[in-house]
């Protein structure tokens, strides 16, 4: 690999990483009452992720839909067959009880992705208006309905909003 892939690699990690954290940052913000931190939080996190796409496509990590659905497949299967159960075992043997539970979480929710790209792929062409709905607090994520107690950390319906 040459360094230039390899740093596009590390870039695209690097504004991806960053897109989330200030996205959290502005959440914060808001919720402490700085709207003008809060909107400057979230268009940084907007132009960071225009970065980390444009690293992404000169890695030629953007297929056609059916290849990025494979693509997506395997990385939540991977998530939750190798690196969250080692994740999870290492937080118990530590006794981090909140790293056991944000970890088993997250295992969860990637069972669950895998399982709706799956559909998604064999379905797909199949247009329809179903909107998808995911947990505030876990990520769960349904299709066509919000359940009334999410599967994975019993949260209510409100807990739920619409994926745009
Ligand atoms: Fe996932
Ligand atoms: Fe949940």
């Amino acid at each position: 690999m040459s360094k230039s892939a390899r740093n596009l690699q590390l870039a695209f990690t690097g504004e991806s990483e960053a897109s989330r954290k200030h996205l959290a940052f502005a959440k914060r913000a808001e919720e402490e009452g700085f709207r003008k931190a809060s909107r400057l939080f979230e268009a940084v996190a907007a132009a960071e992720t225009i970065n980390a796409h444009n690293h992404l496509k000169e890695l030629d990590g953007i297929q056609s839909t059916m290849d990025n659905l494979r693509a997506a497949i395997n990385g939540e299967v991977r998530e939750f067959a190798i690196k969250y159960p080692q994740m999870i075992s290492d937080a118990e043997s530590e006794g981090h009880g909140n790293a056991v539970r944000t970890f088993s979480y997250a295992n969860e929710v990637e069972k669950n992705h895998a399982a709706l790209c799956l559909k998604a792929l064999e379905e797909l062409g199949i247009n329809n208006d179903d909107d998808y709905y995911v947990c505030r607090v876990c990520g769960y994520t349904a299709e066509g309905e919000a359940p009334d107690d999410c599967p994975v950390c019993r949260a209510k319906k409100q807990a739920f909003m619409t994926a745009q």
